[in-house]
């Protein structure tokens, strides 16, 4: 009798141990100050997409962080390095004139900087899925760039794991099946509906293709839509970095407690961070509802302005230094932290977590509302 009490009270003080060590109650001990906590997301299925100057982002990602990262999404975005550092560059070859762009000498200097050990190995890329897209109706990034990033790519990866689509009458804008502005405009949120759902299209082709088609979008999930703390994740850096204090993750409803999801970034483009759209084009460019079907885990990281950075675009033109697309860049050291913390090991409090079921902000017309600061959740 003695010893039943006894192992009772062993256990209910384990328990307690558990709830009060580890979990704080209910949210993670990391999470008073909104850190990102390790979902044991699978190294080996991380990829990266954007538009515009969010796919400059994601390319330069994707190349320089080759081992970690294995395939890409570019949408109205340009070859790696395009911008040689340069605003003047970046706002005339790679954008509207690509016929000044130099792809094999953006070739070489990928080389380059793969002998200096400033960027992973390109022989990584050899395996590597990228989906490249550019609307026939865009006049900010002429078609002809996004062909230079095909034929950049086609150097590096086998032709059948580039796909591409340079057919959709869209404008400069993220395509979506359901949301936005008319599929030919371009003006802000620069989120389109073209009945196009390009978010699945880039994962399903990064992904093997044989990722579920949502079948609804712009309806509530069943996942957490969350904000997290970015400072946390921000490498130390002299100067602006232009990087927002919040950024956005979707956990789909599979990935709260189990390990081995997917992860995969997206960076957006000029004019669209947190600072001008809230949490809109986290929610609405139909990302989630293909990582709710597919156990894929979505972290959007979010730019501010800054001198030099008036629009609030992630560096590609270089206005951080002259590291602003090599491993060693600070948006760039940023983004591979979000790769390790998500893919760190699964956090002991992840059946906690689990209690707590939110509503994502999904299928408003209109924008929703700029979420609070704590605690993480971001309600509609
Ligand atoms: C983010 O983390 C930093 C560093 O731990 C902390 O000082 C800051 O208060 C946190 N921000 C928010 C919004 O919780
Ligand atoms: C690229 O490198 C090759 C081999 O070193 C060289 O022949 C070629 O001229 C270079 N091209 C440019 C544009 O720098």
């Amino acid at each position: 009798m003695a010893s039943v009490k006894w192992s009772i009270t062993l256990l209910l003080t384990r328990i307690i141990h558990i709830v009060i060590a580890d979990c704080h109650w209910w949210w993670c001990p990391e999470d008073p100050e909104g850190k990102v906590v390790g979902y044991g997301a699978d190294p080996d299925m991380v990829s990266v997409s954007g538009v515009s100057a969010g796919a400059y982002m994601s390319i330069q990602m994707h190349v320089a962080y080759s081992a970690s990262i294995m395939g890409s999404g570019n949408v109205a975005g340009g070859p790696y390095h395009c911008s040689e550092g340069s605003v003047r560059t970046a706002l005339s070859s790679c954008m509207d004139k690509p016929e000044a762009i130099d792809v094999e000498g953006l070739i070489n200097f990928t080389f380059d900087k793969e002998a200096s050990d400033e960027i992973d190995p390109v022989s990584n890329l050899a395996n590597h899925k990228t989906w490249i897209f550019s609307g026939t109706r865009d006049t900010a990034v002429d078609q002809g760039v996004s062909v230079a990033l095909e034929d950049y790519c086609k150097y590096f990866m086998p032709r059948a794991n580039i796909a591409t689509d340079y057919s959709v009458a869209a404008g400069h804008a993220m395509i979506t099946e359901h949301y936005g502005n008319k599929c030919s405009d371009q003006r802000n949120p620069y989120i389109n509906g073209c009945d196009y759902p390009a978010a699945y299209y880039i994962l399903d082709h990064i992904y093997g293709g044989a990722l579920k088609m949502p079948s609804q979008w712009g309806v509530a999930l069943s996942g957490d839509m969350l904000q997290f703390n970015q400072t946390q994740l921000i490498p130390s850096y002299r100067g602006s970095h232009s990087l927002d204090d919040i950024g956005f993750m979707y956990v789909p409803s599979g990935c709260r407690s189990t390990p081995g999801c997917k992860l995969h970034i997206v960076f957006h483009g000029c004019n669209q961070g947190r600072y001008k759209l809230g949490a809109e084009y986290a929610v609405a460019t139909g990302y989630n509802e293909v990582g709710e079907e597919n156990n894929i885990i979505m972290v959007y990281p979010q730019a501010v302005t800054s001198i030099g950075n008036g629009l609030g675009c992630f560096d590609w033109m270089g206005y951080t230094d002259n590291k602003y697309d090599l491993k060693e860049g600070v948006q760039m050291e940023f983004g591979k932290n979000i790769i390790d913390r998500v893919t760190s090991e699964h956090h002991a409090c992840g059946f906690f977590r689990s209690q707590m079921k939110q509503k994502p902000c999904l299928g408003a017309s209109a924008p929703p509302p700029t979420p609070t600061l704590q605690p993480t959740p971001v309600y509609c």
